[in-house]
């Protein structure tokens, strides 16, 4: 995609990533992801934000269509993720008279990272800067999505650029602005990213909406996908419902089997909730992406899951999707657990150890020797059922997760 002017004198230069297989090396990128760079034209020229580092090249060539890049005068690092800052050794030599912006946290990155320790100026928490015509405003924005993050404000424009706050998965398919898409479309990849990459540092999520809550802001622009000029609203109200960790009062029953004695019992489970009329999403935790797994789990406020026991312990694509949500730090979810096991079960009472753990609200266990019994599934179903009625005791269903 080509440079597009946002707001008079605030121009979009990022760049569409649709062949990084994995972000961070670890979540798939089926639709693709955006880096999100823009251009702030006053007297002085700041460019926010950047790409990866295989991105530069085409990050320059959109600033080029704006301005000759040895005219920035200033690089605002608003984070030092190398999704963003990768590009940062190659505009340093496209403009070498430019100073970079960043916090004080970020200095020590920006010298490990690519050496880079001149012509960096670290920038106050609410600190401006009058670029002439533009006014920027820096705000400190701890933990998201690392220590060092800070948002970047346009006074003028009233645009604020959030970086990692307010983005998401899926590339831009020729469009940029919430206005020219059906957002519900991209909802689900914005939650796929939010819970795996945002997800943990919900608290300072919630910090940070807060902090920025008093500023009039027309356009938020962060540093992946669409940017929000129609409904700012809406995707700080998103943000805030899951970092909140609401869910609707919905089940996901994740489980994992070898030779289908534990996939049995998931369909039971998913039968007792159905019954009770509550909607079930089923997902086998060895054949989906973990990530999607955490999206679903984000969702939904009831959790079942179904593990073997394998090697003494929780089988080991559903011990690594509970080993995500603890990481995660995903709260509040009424949580059902069940399993077989060949011997002597362990799979049930470790799953119940790391649940109890969490605070989570754990309604019942299944725990069953080799094939089920029709007892065995009858109790899965109770299962299912009893989970389902203490969700239909809970609130209804914000709109919108
Ligand atoms: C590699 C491997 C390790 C296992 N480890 C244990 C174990 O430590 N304790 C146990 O009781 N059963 C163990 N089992 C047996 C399974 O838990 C048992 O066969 C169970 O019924 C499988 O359920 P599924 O059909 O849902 O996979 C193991 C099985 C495999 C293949
Ligand atoms: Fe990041
Ligand atoms: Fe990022």
């Amino acid at each position: 995609m080509s440079a597009r002017e946002i707001r008079p004198g605030i121009f979009w230069v990022g760049v569409n990533d649709r062949t990084t297989d994995l972000f961070e090396g670890v979540w798939p990128l089926p639709h693709g992801v955006s880096y999100n760079a823009y251009l702030v034209v006053g007297e002085k020229i700041a460019l926010i934000d950047g790409a990866k580092a295989p991105f530069a090249e085409e990050l320059l060539r959109n600033i080029s269509e704006i301005i000759p890049p040895e005219k920035l005068d200033y690089l605002v690092v608003n984070h030092m993720e190398p999704d963003h800052s990768g590009s940062l050794p190659q505009l340093r030599r496209a403009a070498p008279g430019a100073t970079v912006l960043a916090t004080q946290h970020a200095l020590p990155m920006l010298a490990h990272f690519y050496g880079i320790t001149g012509g960096v100026r670290a920038v106050s928490d609410g600190e401006a800067l009058d670029l002439g015509g533009k006014v920027l405003r820096f705000f400190h924005i701890p933990f998201v999505h690392w220590p060092e993050t800070m948002a970047t404000y346009e006074e003028t424009q009233k645009v604020l650029f959030p970086c990692d706050a307010f983005g998401g998965f899926h590339a831009l398919d020729g469009v940029l602005f919430d206005d020219e898409v059906d957002v519900a479309e991209y909802e689900d990849e914005i939650l796929r990213y939010f819970s795996n990459i945002v997800g943990m540092h919900s608290k300072p999520v919630l910090r940070a909406i807060e902090k920025l809550a008093g500023i009039e802001i027309e356009v938020i622009a962060p540093s992946h996908g669409l940017v929000w000029r129609k409904d700012p609203g809406h995707i700080v109200e998103l943000y805030s419902r899951w970092a909140r960790m609401e869910a609707r009062p919905e089940v996901t029953v994740v489980f994992g089997s070898m030779y289908g004695f534990t996939a049995r019992m998931a369909e039971a489970v998913a039968q007792g909730s159905a019954e009770e009329g509550v909607p079930v999403r089923v997902l086998d935790a060895g054949r989906i992406h973990v990530s999607y797994l955490i999206r679903e789990a984000w969702k939904r406020k009831g959790l079942v899951l179904g593990a073997p026991t394998y090697d003494t312990g929780i089988f080991p694509p559903v011990e690594y999707f509970l080993r995500l949500l603890e990481r995660k730090r995903l709260r509040d979810r009424v949580v059902g657990l069940f399993g077989s096991y060949g011997w002597k079960g362990g799979s049930v009472p470790k799953m119940r150890e790391r649940v109890e753990a969490l605070g989570w609200d754990l309604v019942g266990e299944v725990s069953f020797h080799g094939a089920p019994t029709p007892e065995d599934l009858a109790r899965a179903r109770e299962l299912g059922a009893e989970v389902a009625r203490r969700l239909r005791g809970s609130a209804p269903s914000p709109k919108g997760l």
